[in-house]
């Protein structure tokens, strides 16, 4: 057998929650190609992309930290050589259409897009992808079998901080007080979890529990809801696995976060 090549993406601002994913990568990989790349396509038009902190030096010393690792650092001329208006676009329907897809229209199309890109240009044998996107994950699983790419992708546990705030380049705008804060959106998926646990299966009641607590603590929650985990649809009395999915603002901060629970099918 060759050289197994994986492959992370990644949009700048490298964390220890990424550097935890390319050590895991390594595990199935002899070489781990990681891209930076912040994709415009993504970005909706109330987003401030020039906002996006670029950190590319500092992420390029995290990175060659390990002789194993590779840079893949494109321009936007490179990845989009003729603009976003004529780009032939990827959508993943059904699943792009819940959640995040729901309030950031356009965004999961600029996503798949751009993956469906790095994918031929990289030519990776496995993509490592965070769990703590689940719907994104979801989607790229689904776009990378449904267009016969010849790649595994393979999902990776969040990676938490002590108090279970899942590790994210958002965290780097909240404040010492709000990191605090932030923590809460755990607590809330494990209560949530630990209803649904026992027996509990009113998911309308425990949404807009799990809303009024995030509320309750300062956040603007976006959604709270409660999902079959394949489909990413609201989960009926059907079900007997879930996920649960959460988008909260604390301050202009978006955070997201969620948590499943696998039943007996
Ligand atoms: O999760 C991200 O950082 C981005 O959505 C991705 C997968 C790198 C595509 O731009």
């Amino acid at each position: 057998p060759g050289t197994t090549i994986g492959f992370l993406t990644t949009m700048e601002n490298l964390h220890e929650g990424h550097l935890s994913i390319i050590t895991e990568t390594k595990v199935h990989a002899d070489i781990v190609i990681c891209s930076i790349f912040v994709n415009p396509m993504q970005v909706g038009a109330n987003e401030d992309l020039d906002s996006y902190p670029r950190t590319l030096e500092a992420d390029a010393s995290a990175l060659v930290a390990h002789v194993w690792n590779l840079l893949f650092a494109p321009n936007a001329n490179e990845v989009y050589p003729n603009g976003l208006s004529e780009q032939t676009r990827v959508d993943v329907p059904k699943l792009g259409d819940y959640h995040c897809g729901a309030s950031r229209p356009g965004h999961f199309v600029g996503v798949a897009t751009v993956v469906s890109k790095l994918f031929n240009m990289v030519q990776a044998d496995i993509a490592v992808f965070g769990e703590k996107d689940f719907q994104q994950l979801a989607i790229i699983r689904k776009m990378a079998s449904d267009l016969c790419f010849p790649i595994e992708i393979i999902g990776i546990p969040t990676s938490r901080e002590k108090s279970g705030l899942a590790r994210s380049s958002r965290n780097g705008y909240l404040s010492p007080s709000e990191k605090n804060t932030a923590a809460i959106i755990y607590q809330t998926l494990l209560k949530t979890r630990a209803a649904l646990e026992a027996g509990e299966r009113d998911f309308k009641l425990l949404s807009k529990q799990g809303n009024k607590t995030l509320e309750a603590a300062g956040f603007k929650p976006d959604y709270f809801n409660i999902a079959n985990p394949k489909t990413l649809a609201p989960s009926d009395e059907n079900d007997k696995s879930f996920v649960i999915l959460v988008a909260a603002y604390l301050g202009s901060t978006r955070l997201i976060d969620n948590i499943t629970l696998f039943g007996d099918e």
